[in-house]
């Protein structure tokens, strides 16, 4: 089956039992056990739930990997990958992840001694020379967010098979439609869903796919006892609205295509990161390892342009935290998605302050371009 009927039809297609033909909303929390010693194949919704079980099987099923695990938020999804590791480990990441992951490894798991190197994952020599004994991982995200480097997955795949370690990446950014990883090479494959999968800014959640049986079984047993699990009516919602993910994708691309190239011509507009300009550094790898070049594009005004009004100034793109709806929306990374990262990393690898993420939604493009001309021109 082709990515376009998977993403209707993948994973378990409707309700065996009824004909109903979408999965149920499974909202229980326990199962009935016939007889002592015999279940259904469900005991407790925390362990396994139908529902959920749908969506896992569907993720799965389209980034083509051995097994899916839904989770409560990214957050949670990424949570659960680290907790793979223990004590005196390491974890590569690239040098401009998303906050939160930053976050994660820097307050949190530094607690428990599983630390993190930095690296410019861009560049695959100093990926190779930086993966020493304790490192266990290499956590890509390609593109970044939120300046769109691009990172070969193969490449990096290949040096962690001749080093025994796992190649993490999130898919985010691009989803299985666009980017998969594991045909690519890669181990773990995670998703904020709440962003493209989900497509409707409705639910928070987390995927998770591994490649093999015994990652499957390591992470079900950390899904299992850390708890942070994906409730089955939020399973449910993301069971749907990966219903339209190639036709919603298909139109960010479109739309995308047009407004990077509007910003670019404008002068108000001192930088534009698109990895879909033939000079951007990534355009080859990009067009190599995806099918596409997303919906987000991020952007530095100049200083005649005062970010603070120009964000206000806005009618029809929404000014809020998050990407991947149907609706366009902007941000300010520096001090929204990306103001954990410390002041001082952020201007070395580019976030500056004067930087607007724009996540590209499906509205009419001529509509999109006539707002962000009005709030240049307001903004002066
Ligand atoms: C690339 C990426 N990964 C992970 C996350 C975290 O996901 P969540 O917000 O669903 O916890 C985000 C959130 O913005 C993200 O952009």
């Amino acid at each position: 089956m082709k990515i376009e009927s998977l993403v209707i039809h993948g994973g378990i297609d409707g309700d065996e039992k009824t004909g109903a033909v979408n999965v149920p909303v499974y909202q229980t929390s326990t199962y009935k056990q016939p007889s002592f010693g015999h279940n259904t194949g469900y005991e407790y919704s925390r362990t396994g739930n139908p529902t959920r079980e749908a969506l896992e099987k569907l993720i799965s099923d389209l980034e083509e990997g051995y097994a899916g695990f839904a989770f409560a938020s990214g957050m949670a999804a990424i949570t659960a990958v680290i907790s793979l590791f223990k004590t005196g480990d390491k974890v590569i990441i690239s040098n401009n992840v998303y906050g939160g992951t930053f976050r994660v490894l820097d307050k949190v798991f530094n607690n428990f001694n599983i630390g993190y190197k930095i690296v410019d994952t861009t560049d695959l020599e100093a990926v190779r020379n930086n993966v020493d004994e304790s490192v266990k991982a290499i956590y890509i995200e390609t593109p970044t967010n939120p300046l769109m480097d691009i990172t070969d997955i193969e490449g990096i795949s290949k040096i962690a098979k001749e080093k025994g370690i796992f190649t993490i990446v999130d898919n985010t950014f691009m989803t299985p439609y666009l980017q998969k990883p594991i045909t690519l090479g890669a181990d773990i494959v995670i998703h904020s869903a709440t962003k493209y999968l989900g497509g409707h800014s409705d639910v928070v959640s987390g995927l998770v796919v591994v490649n093999t049986e015994e990652l499957a079984k390591r992470l079900h047993f950390i899904q299992n006892s850390t708890g942070g699990v994906l409730g089955p009516f939020d399973s449910f919602l993301l069971i749907r609205g990966i219903k339209t993910l190639a036709v919603r994708m298909d139109r960010h691309n479109e739309n995308s295509k047009i407004i990077s190239e509007y910003l670019k011509s404008r002068e108000e507009i001192e930088k534009v990161y698109y990895p879909g300009f033939e000079d951007h550094p990534g355009y080859e790898i990009q067009t190599k390892q995806a099918k596409g070049y997303g919906g987000v594009i991020s952007f530095v005004l100049s200083d005649k342009i005062d970010y603070k009004k120009f964000l206000s100034n806005l009618e029809l793109i929404t000014f809020g935290e998050s990407l991947g709806g149907v609706e366009s929306l902007i941000c300010h990374p520096a001090s929204m998605t990306h103001a954990a990262i410390p002041y001082d990393i952020r201007q070395e690898v580019g976030i500056v302050d004067n930087l607007i993420r724009l996540s590209v939604g499906i509205e009419n493009s001529q509509d999109l371009l006539e707002d962000l001309t009005s709030a240049l021109k307001k903004s002066l």
